[in-house]
């Protein structure tokens, strides 16, 4: 059974599967064989057939054929067009901070990968993801993608697949026999189901036509079947089969013609829609407002009220998991419901008739802003994780909540203060760019001189800074400031001039920085902005020790620390603790410097802040380059993919060091030492990356020869020519065309200088003792 899953070198992750699985043998193999031969294989159906979960199980079945990875993104909760491309790229976690467009960044990661990205859910963005999907395919030779959607995206060398409903005992002709009917998918499915409700329940000889005839009935349509399973718990089987049979008849008006599927979908859920309370409904249609789910506590505040006490909500909920209308996710230590796409939409429609949508919609955007107002106070302060992990798990409400500020009128200000309170979230969880989507796009749609408009323009601008992209920020600024002097807003200058300091930093004028981050600093300090103070000071510190200023940087250094481990934070702590460690190497401390990048990625680990995670692992790559050249090579290899992935000349004011470390490096060891050693540290997989930087992973093993030449491909290729596997069977353990599975071993024959499989068999067996790369 699939559980949340994590390739060898790719990091990929698929979600665990909330109950069991049945059938679709056939489905299974087919979507494998199409997705040897083909890059773009969709499976299209109706809604509730099955086409989600058959695609996230073929996911997890093919997963080692794909050594970068493979990445579910789930789209159904996403209802901003233009943030598509930003999803896959959050979702493959790629750390970039530049100001490239999302489909560069996408492509140039992707440009020789191999990796299968699930899009799930494609049918509202259709024109979008055919697009982006066309774009990767052409540049990235190793992406292969299985989509699901209720049509076709219409891209040259798409495959479709259309699911089939589940496969039902026969009505017509001979009856089956009694084993064969029972073993059908949708018996098993019904089965699976109503022993949830009714436990010890079995399909026997005695109600074993009745489940037969309610799968037909429902024509093995899975999520069908599972609504109707839900009524045993008040109904026996034929009891069900009768209500379902006069049901039918009267949707059909008699006829005893079939419905056509979507309608047998719909009067199911239309049947569960009865069964639930008045109070239920009521529930469902409020549910639908969000996006990606909701915890509890959330239910009983914004879906409360109007016929619903707050204290009632918990029974409700209840009522609706136990109906399968509701599904319980359990997220860390929180749980979480969720209503299936096709149940969303059902009522979503409800709420729609009942004239109700506008008013929930304003509830859920007003809680989303409460919450991220709480979170920015919160953020400076010992829960600032908590608070992290929870606008991670709400990160598709905050966008549905600026949707809807975008869409109605009167409502961009609203949007603008969730945009602006959300500037240290879009930044810790490397969303620089969406952030920068929304403000451009709520300023532009509004543009009242208001303070709130002054502080959106500070936040983008920042934004814009970290992303390197200057001739963005210069204009912002300027408003900002005319603004905030036309207001006397001396907290909007100050920040300001904090965001022009930076830009100096990072565009590598420590001079000026100084004086700009001393005049931030000051204002901070006037207008008691403790967050702008602490900023101020780490990179005040950090300018000043690049221009020598050592007393100065140590004392700046020291109070931010100070500050930070006085609020119990850990975000900006882990930053002074980064660049105050470098200070300390640089001043002969190293043993402390050590120590401090240690803590450092210590408390960055809760964010999975990739970036900030490789800056301190290069900086210990740097403190050990003169005792230990070899450690400090593997390091510098551990962190080259982030850097690769990160697009920006961000930090290059630190560069020096690097190349500092490499030629002393490059020294001690040779030419063939030094790439021995950085290959060893881009094999490390990310978790043993860091464990090796901690100093709690040995040295990794001790290639005994030279680097590998074949590619990572052609490696795992050869570990299963040595297993003694045709091409054939190479082909369906890896999922790739028989040819290709040909055509890497005749490079290998050709790269190692061989003639046959049997000397690939013997080089593997000589290799096997720290084969670098052998990982994978
Ligand atoms: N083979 C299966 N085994 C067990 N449960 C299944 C199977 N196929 C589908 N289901 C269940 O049926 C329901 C609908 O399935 P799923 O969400 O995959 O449908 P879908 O075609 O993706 O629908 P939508 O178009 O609304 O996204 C889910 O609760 C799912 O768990
Ligand atoms: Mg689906």
């Amino acid at each position: 059974m699939p559980v949340a899953a994590r390739n060898v070198s790719g990091g990929c992750r698929l979600p665990a599967e909330l109950n069991s699985f049945v059938g679709r043998r056939h489905e299974i193999a087919e979507v494998k064989r199409l997705l040897s031969e083909a890059r773009l294989v969709t499976l299209v159906g109706v809604g509730g057939v099955g086409k989600s979960r058959l695609a996230l199980r073929v996911a997890f079945d093919v997963r080692r054929a794909f050594p970068d990875g493979v990445w579910l993104v789930e789209l159904a909760a996403l209802e901003t067009p233009e943030l598509l491309v930003q999803a896959v790229t959050e979702t493959l976690e790629i750390p970039d901070r530049s100001a490239r467009t999302p489909i560069e960044v996408l492509t140039d990661h992707l440009r020789d990968r191999h990796v299968l990205i699930v899009l799930d859910n494609c049918e509202h963005l259709l024109v979008e993801c055919a697009a982006m999907v066309e774009a990767l395919m052409l540049r990235s030779a190793g992406l292969h993608v299985l989509a699901t959607s209720r049509q076709a995206l219409g891209v040259e060398g798409e495959h479709l697949i259309p699911v089939p409903t589940l496969q039902v005992p026969e009505a017509n002709g001979l009856r089956p026999s009694t084993e064969a009917m029972r073993q059908s998918d949708a018996v098993r499915l019904f089965a699976e189901r109503a022993q949830v409700v009714l436990p010890g329940f079995e399909v026997t000889n005695a109600n074993l036509d009745g489940v037969a005839g309610i799968c037909r009935r429902l024509d093995g349509i899975p999520l069908a079947i599972e609504l109707a399973a839900v009524w045993l718990s008040a109904l026996s089987v034929q009891q069900l089969l009768a209500r379902l049979d006069d049901r039918f008849r009267l949707l059909t008006r008699g006829a005893r013609t079939a419905l056509p599927r979507q309608q047998t979908l719909r009067a199911l859920i239309d049947w569960s829609y009865v069964l639930c309370t008045e109070q239920e409904r009521l529930l469902w249609h409020r549910i639908s407002v969000f996006s990606g789910g909701l915890d509890l506590g959330t239910a009983e505040h914004v879906c409360s009220g109007d016929g619903i006490l707050p204290g009632e909500v918990v029974d409700l909920v209840t009522g609706l998991v136990d109906k399968s209308v509701l599904t319980r996710v359990e997220q860390g230590a929180t749980v979480r419901y969720r209503l299936l796409e096709t149940i969303r939409q059902y009522g979503r429609d409800r709420l729609r008739e009942s004239g109700d949508e506008a008013a929930l919609r304003v509830r859920h955007r007003d809680w989303c802003r409460d919450l991220v107002t709480r979170a920015q106070q919160g953020w400076y302060g010992p829960d600032q994780v908590a608070w992290f992990t929870r606008l991670r798990s709400e990160h598709g409400n905050l966008r549905t909540a600026l949707d809807f500020c975008l869409a109605t009128p009167g409502e961009v200000e609203s949007g603008l203060v969730i945009a602006t309170a959300l500037r240290f979230y879009w930044i810790a969880a490397g969303s620089l760019r969406e952030g920068r989507i929304w403000l451009d796009r709520l300023l532009a749609a509004d543009s009242a001189p208001t303070p709130v408009r002054a502080r959106a323009l500070l936040v983008n601008a920042r934004l814009a800074a970290l992303q390197s992209d200057f001739a963005e920020v210069a204009p912002m600024l300027e408003e900002c400031r005319c603004l905030a002097r036309r207001l006397d807003d001396a907290a909007v200058l100050a920040g300001a001039t904090y965001v022009a300091g930076l830009a100096a930093l990072i565009q590598q004028d420590p001079a000026a920085a100084v004086d700009l981050l001393d005049a931030a600093l000051e204002g901070n300090r006037t207008v008691d902005d403790q967050m702008g103070v602490v900023n101020s000071l780490m990179y005040l510190a950090t300018a000043h020790s690049l221009l020598g200023h050592d007393d100065q940087a140590l004392t700046q250094f020291k109070e931010c620390l100070a500050i930070c481990e006085g609020r119990r934070e850990h975000w900006f702590r882990s930053y002074t603790l980064w660049l105050f460690g470098i200070q300390m190497w640089r001043h002969g401390d190293t043993a402390r410097a050590v120590a401090m990048e240690r803590e450092a990625i210590r408390l960055k680990e809760p964010f999975n802040d990739r970036l900030g995670i490789a800056l301190c692992i290069e900086a210990l790559a740097w403190m050990a380059a003169s005792q230990d050249a070899e450690r400090a090579v593997v390091l510098l290899g551990a962190s080259q993919e982030t850097w690769r992935a990160f697009g920006g000349p961000l930090f290059g004011y630190l560069s020096g060091y690097h190349e500092a470390a490499e030629m002393v490096a490059r020294e001690r060891l040779g030419g063939k030492g030094f790439d021995l050693a950085f290959h060893k540290g881009t094999v490390l997989a990310r978790t043993e990356a860091i464990a090796y930087a901690m100093g709690q992973g040995a040295m990794p093993e001790k290639p005994s020869r030279e680097p590998s030449p074949l590619t990572r491909r052609e490696r795992e290729i050869a570990q299963l020519v040595a297993k003694g596997m045709s091409n054939r069977e190479i082909a369906a353990t890896l999922v790739i065309a028989q040819r290709t599975a040909e055509g890497h071993v005749e490079h290998i024959l050709c790269k190692l200088g061989f003639n046959s499989r049997a000397q690939i068999a013997a080089w593997v067996g000589a290799q096997e003792d720290g084969l670098p790369g052998s990982s994978s």
